[in-house]
C-alpha cells in the first residue's frame, strides 16, 4: 500500500488530488487546518484517509505531522506541498510587508515544515518524491520577459512562489544522492477560490495531469519546473 501526504487537501486542487490518489489505491494523509475539515474527510473517505490537523504557519506542524505519521505508517512515498494563499497588493504603494511575511510563511516555510516532519518517512520509501505546487508566477524568467506585466498579480504571491522555487532547486540538489525526487509544478490556471481572473482549468483536470506526471517521474525529471501535460517551465 502506497502513502501520500497532501497539504491543503480540504478544497481546491488539494481535494481533487486527494480523490485521485484514493481512487488509485493510496492511503492519503490530507493535512488540513480544522477538525471540522478532518471529520468531513474521514466520513467521506474512511479507512484510506488519515487527516493531519495542523497549521503550516507554525513550527508545531512539524511535530504534528511526525506524530500522526508515526501512529499509522513507517514510510511515505509522496508529499505534495499544495497549501497556499493569495496576495493583494500589486503596486508598491499598496504592498503590505505583513502580507509578504504571511505568504512567505505559507508558501516557503510551510513546505520546509512539512518536509522536516516527513523526511524520515520518505527515506523509508523505495520511490520517494517531493512535489511543490508552485505557479507560473514564481518563474523569474517569465516574469523578467514581461509576460505578466500589468496583469495585477501581487508582489507577495510572486515573491513567495519564486522563493519556494529556490527551495525546490536546493532540495533537489541536496536529496539527489538519496534518490528522493523533487520538482515544482504549475498546475494551470484553476477555477478555485484561490484562482486568477483568467482561470480556465477545473482542478480535477489538473489533479489527473499531476498524477500522471508524478507516476512518470524519474531521476531526470528531478529538479524540473513543469506544467504537467503542457511544458517544462524556465526557472
Ligand atoms: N488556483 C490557481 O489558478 C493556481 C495557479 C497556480 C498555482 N496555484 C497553487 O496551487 C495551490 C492550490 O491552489 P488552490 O487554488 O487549490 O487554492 P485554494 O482553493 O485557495 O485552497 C488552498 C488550500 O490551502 C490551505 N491552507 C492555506 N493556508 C494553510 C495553512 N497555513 N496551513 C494548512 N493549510 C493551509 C487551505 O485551507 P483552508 O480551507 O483551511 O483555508 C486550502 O485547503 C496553491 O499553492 C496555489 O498557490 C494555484
Amino acid at each position: 500500500m502506497k502513502n501520500i501526504l497532501v497539504t491543503g487537501a480540504n478544497r481546491g486542487l488539494g481535494f481533487e488530488l486527494l480523490k485521485v490518489y484514493i481512487q488509485s489505491g493510496y492511503t492519503v494523509y490530507p493535512l488540513v487546518r480544522s477538525r471540522e475539515s478532518a471529520e468531513l474527510l474521514s466520513q467521506q473517505f474512511s479507512d484510506h484517509c488519515i487527516p493531519i490537523v495542523t497549521d503550516l504557519t507554525t513550527d508545531d506542524s512539524i511535530k504534528d505531522i511526525e506524530h500522526t505519521l508515526s501512529r499509522h505508517t513507517t514510510s511515505l512515498d509522496i508529499i505534495i506541498n499544495n497549501a497556499g494563499i493569495s496576495g493583494r497588493g500589486s503596486l508598491i504603494e499598496d504592498v503590505d510587508t505583513e502580507e509578504i511575511n504571511r505568504l512567505f510563511n505559507v508558501h516557503c516555510l510551510g513546505p520546509i515544515r512539512s518536509i522536516k516532519g516527513s523526511i524520515n518517512f520518505l527515506r523509508k520509501s523505495d520511490s520517494p518524491k517531493i512535489i511543490n505546487i508552485s505557479s507560473r508566477l514564481g518563474s523569474l524568467s517569465r516574469m523578467a520577459s514581461g509576460e505578466f506585466n500589468g496583469m495585477g498579480f501581487s508582489y507577495s504571491y510572486r515573491m513567495a512562489k519564486a522563493a519556494q522555487n529556490m527551495l525546490t532547486i536546493c532540495l533537489s540538489q541536496e536529496l539527489k544522492d538519496e534518490k528522493i525526487l523533487v520538482c515544482a509544478i504549475h498546475p494551470g490556471k484553476l477555477t478555485t477560490r484561490g484562482g486568477s481572473p483568467d482561470a480556465d482549468t477545473h482542478p480535477s483536470v489538473a489533479a489527473h495531469n499531476i498524477y500522471k506526471w508524478i507516476n512518470e517521474m524519474d531521476i531526470h525529471s528531478s529538479g524540473k519546473y513543469v506544467e504537467p501535460g503542457v511544458m517544462e517551465i524556465a526557472w
